[in-house]
């Protein structure tokens, strides 16, 4: 058994799941936190895009700090190895079992704890599902500094854990910047109480950021705190349509520029992924449907002046059509034409996986030559698949995604390694935002070099020395 998606041996140091262990669970968290119903374990074991499948027998349900601390202080004597599970939406094979991992779901831990409407601050469990969240701090008069495709599964432990980029970055920042504190739990059961509200806190390593970005191998997220910009009230949405890349760069650029402040979003897509999503996506509109363009860019404004900035957003697009960066364009009247709007730019992913087989490259690469390695990737494999190219265009991360029916050896080869050599050779990075899971855990060499490969393995083996957290993930075998 063990996922078809990796050649790695299951590692002969850690021990099998026997009924003592399970009984063990069972008289810490009772018989509903224990998980054997075949159909639940089934589910827990293939990640979003059905590429990954693991073959644990055991999901747990801890309801607090103190049940996870005793899960894996258990876990470690026993040589037991773990998963830590969010929403499992994440897209690198990192949230799912590789062999018969005892997968730890975070669902049970989804209170929020308290919210500083003053500075703005949540205080929550780690599996509070993000559109939750944002319901509950805009109830509050703030937002989520994040907001994602899959808001409606994600946990916000997740999005730390992964360090989730998504469609707000461009104005709020990385969660680096946004969470303020969180607690963890290690390996050996320790509960770590990083959990401070403080704006400033300069008294040693600020040692969360060690587990914002770490995809479970570190520990185990079970709180945290985040800071929550204000919700302003006008929001508005446009659709435009560029005929080069060369223009979408200055769109970019003029955008920054005049739109200043308000500016929110700033994605683009090519046309192939409208063909897609009009393809997939049920109910949705080309809201150009005359265009015949190549490119499309979402922008998205907020701010606090509803007339001051449509009007800045209204100048804003009359130029760029005069200076020809724009060939056709709407804004959004109405609620339901901007959500229309975003459905296309976040249903890609969606629309994507209906397809067949998906392989998917997240890169950060300097903005005038991301789209290069779309062409380059087309050229390469001869109409063989569909090679989409959109993204975070105003954070320099591409999302490149080649699809085909079915997933196909010769098609891989014609991908790996020359996506990874190429962006390596831009000094770019071969994961912006999804993570290195099990896809790319090998593959970090691209963007690290080997004396920084080689500390973190050093920090993973100081945290978790008998590795029982999230094997085969993140870091490559050689270093651990
Ligand atoms: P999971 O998928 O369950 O887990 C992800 C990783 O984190 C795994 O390694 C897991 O072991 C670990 N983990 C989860 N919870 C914890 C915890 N509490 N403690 C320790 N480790 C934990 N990502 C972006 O950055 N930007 C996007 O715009 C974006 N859009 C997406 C859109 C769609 C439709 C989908 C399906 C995914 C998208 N993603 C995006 C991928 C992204 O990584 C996840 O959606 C999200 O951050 C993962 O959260 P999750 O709770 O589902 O975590
Ligand atoms: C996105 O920006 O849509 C996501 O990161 C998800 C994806 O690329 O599939
Ligand atoms: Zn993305």
């Amino acid at each position: 058994f063990g996922s078809a998606a990796t050649q790695i041996q299951r590692n002969p140091a850690y021990s099998e799941l026997t009924s003592d262990d399970v009984s063990y669970f069972k008289s810490i968290l009772g018989d509903n936190g224990v998980i054997q119903d075949e159909d639940r374990i089934t589910v827990a074991n293939v990640d979003w895009m059905g590429k990954y499948r693991g073959a644990s027998q055991l999901l747990l349900l801890p309801k607090s700090s103190v049940e996870v601390s005793k899960i894996l202080s258990y876990c470690n004597t026993r040589r037991l190895a773990v998963v830590p599970q969010g929403g499992n939406t994440g897209l690198v094979g990192g949230s799912v079992p590789v062999y018969d991992e005892v997968i730890v779901s975070l669902a049970g831990m989804n209170k929020i704890i308290s919210f500083d409407n003053v500075n703005g601050i949540l205080t929550c469990e780690a599996g509070c599902v993000l559109e939750n969240l944002s319901t509950f701090v805009e109830n509050e008069g703030c937002i989520m500094p994040l907001d994602l495709g899959a808001k409606g599964s994600c946990h916000i432990g997740g999005n730390i854990s992964t360090n989730a980029g998504g469609l707000r970055f461009i104005r709020y920042g990385s969660l680096h910047g946004n969470v303020l504190g969180l607690e963890a739990v290690l390996a050996d059961g320790t509960i770590l109480d990083m959990l401070t509200t403080l704006r400033k806190d300069n008294t040693g390593y600020d040692l969360k950021h060690l587990f914002i970005g770490s995809e479970g191998s570190l520990g185990v997220v079970t709180k945290i705190s985040v800071l929550t910009p204000a919700k302003l009230p006008s929001t508005n949405v446009a659709f435009l349509s560029c005929n080069d890349y060369t223009s979408c760069q200055k769109l970019l650029l003029a955008a920054r520029r005049n739109l200043g402040e308000i500016l929110s979003a700033f994605e683009f897509m090519d046309n192939n992924c409208i063909d897609l999503a009009m393809r997939h996506l049920e109910g949705v509109q080309n809201p150009l449907p005359a265009s015949q363009t190549k490119f499309y860019v979402l922008i998205e404004t907020t701010g606090s002046d509803e007339s001051y900035d449509k009007t800045k957003l209204e100048a804003f697009l009359l130029r760029s059509m005069e200076d020809g960066l724009v060939t056709d364009g709407v804004i959004a009247q109405d609620i339901s034409q901007a959500s229309n709007f975003w459905r296309i730019r976040e249903g890609i992913s969606e629309a994507s996986v209906k397809v067949g087989a998906v392989h998917k490259y997240d890169l950060s690469i300097p903005v005038e030559k991301l789209y290069d390695i779309v062409e380059e990737m087309r050229s390469r494999l001869g109409g063989k698949a569909e090679v989409l190219g959109y993204g975070h265009l105003g954070d320099g991360n591409l999302h490149l995604n080649i699809l085909s029916s079915k997933y196909d050896n010769n098609i891989l080869a014609q991908i790996e390694p020359f996506v990874y050599e190429w962006t390596s050779a831009q000094r770019g990075s071969i994961s912006a935002e999804h993570g290195l899971g099990l896809m790319k855990a090998e593959k970090i060499h691209f963007s690290k070099s080997p004396e920084a490969v080689q500390l973190m393995g050093s920090i993973k083996k100081l945290l978790d020395p008998n590795l029982i957290l999230n094997p085969y993930k993140v870091l490559p075998q050689s270093v651990l």
